[in-house]
């Protein structure tokens, strides 16, 4: 199990899904923490179980696509816990089943200040406090959808392969003082992402998870992960065991990314 005692650690969306789960697995490892998300109740519950769990945590509500929230979120978890080491930058949103023709510049361009404008600003902000100890650990959530096409995703597979570049890209800047920045690209992750699409019907929504279990059955490992099996991962690429890890693209994705769907087709 991976070591992060002493640690401070900001996980951006960890009110649910695999923010909170790694939130979780980070205090659990020793770490303190700072929960955050636009949802306040969510945020202050996962503070409530981690406290619960004897872990340290606090709670700071924050979009990450707001720069004033985003000092607030650095700058009180550096006055509570004097110190930050690890950023994890989690918080996203899916762009709506859209191909580019049918999306507005407006629902696009909120899907790019979220998801790269947010690690955009949350890297800005923590940096200052990483070079200053010549040591740092960030982690951007990115997705498959970042290496690949996905059928109707025009904003979320832009935004994702933009934060895969953005990745390699702070590694050549900072690595040489001290500080790693890594990608995860998730597959099908079971978590609330799919289920929380406000403009469904009930029965629109019953369809999109079962489309989106039979998409997670075609891949090798035939099966949607829980968060937790991200949270691992993430808690491996922070912790020191991970040393001369840095601009890595990392997928933990059930294989997803080996290969095509052959569907029924085999030689
Ligand atoms: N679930 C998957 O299958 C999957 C696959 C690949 C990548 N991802 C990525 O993993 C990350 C987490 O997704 P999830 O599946 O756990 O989703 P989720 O919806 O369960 O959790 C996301 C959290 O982020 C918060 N959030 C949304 N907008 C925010 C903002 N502007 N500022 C701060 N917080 C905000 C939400 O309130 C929510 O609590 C996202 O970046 C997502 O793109 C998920």
């Amino acid at each position: 199990m991976a070591d992060l005692t002493g640690k401070v650690a900001i996980v951006t969306g960890s009110g649910n899904g695999i923010g909170r789960a790694t939130v979780m697995k980070m205090a659990a490892s020793g770490a303190k923490v700072t929960v955050s998300d636009v949802l306040v109740e969510d945020g202050q519950k996962v503070v409530e179980e981690i406290k619960a769990l004897g872990g340290e945590a606090i709670f700071v509500e924050a979009d990450v696509s707001n720069e004033d929230h985003v000092k607030n979120l650095i700058d009180t978890t550096v006055a509570t816990y004097g110190r930050l080491d690890i950023l994890v930058n989690n918080a996203g949103v899916g762009g709506g089943q859209l191909r580019t023709h049918e999306i507005d510049l407006a629902d696009f361009m909120r899907v790019m200040a979220i998801n790269v404008g947010g690690t955009f600003l949350c890297t800005k902000y923590a940096l200052p406090h990483f070079l200053k100890q010549k040591d740092g650990r960030i982690i951007n959530i990115a997705s498959t959808y970042g290496l690949i096409g996905a059928p109707k995703a025009a904003a979320y597979c832009a935004s994702k392969g933009a934060i895969i570049n953005y990745t390699r890209q702070l590694t050549v800047d900072y690595a040489p003082e001290g500080i790693r920045t890594n990608a995860i690209c998730p597959g099908y992750i079971d978590t609330s992402l799919g289920r929380r699409r406000s403009t469904l019907s009930d029965d629109a929504l019953v369809a999109a998870i079962a489309r989106r279990e039979k998409a997670a059955a075609m891949q090798p490992l035939g099966r949607q992960a829980q968060p937790i099996e991200v949270a691992n991962v993430a808690a491996f690429i922070v912790s020191d065991e991970a040393s001369f890890m840095t601009g890595s693209i990392v997928t933990v994705d059930g294989g997803c990314v080996t290969t095509f769907n052959y569907g029924e087709a085999s030689n």
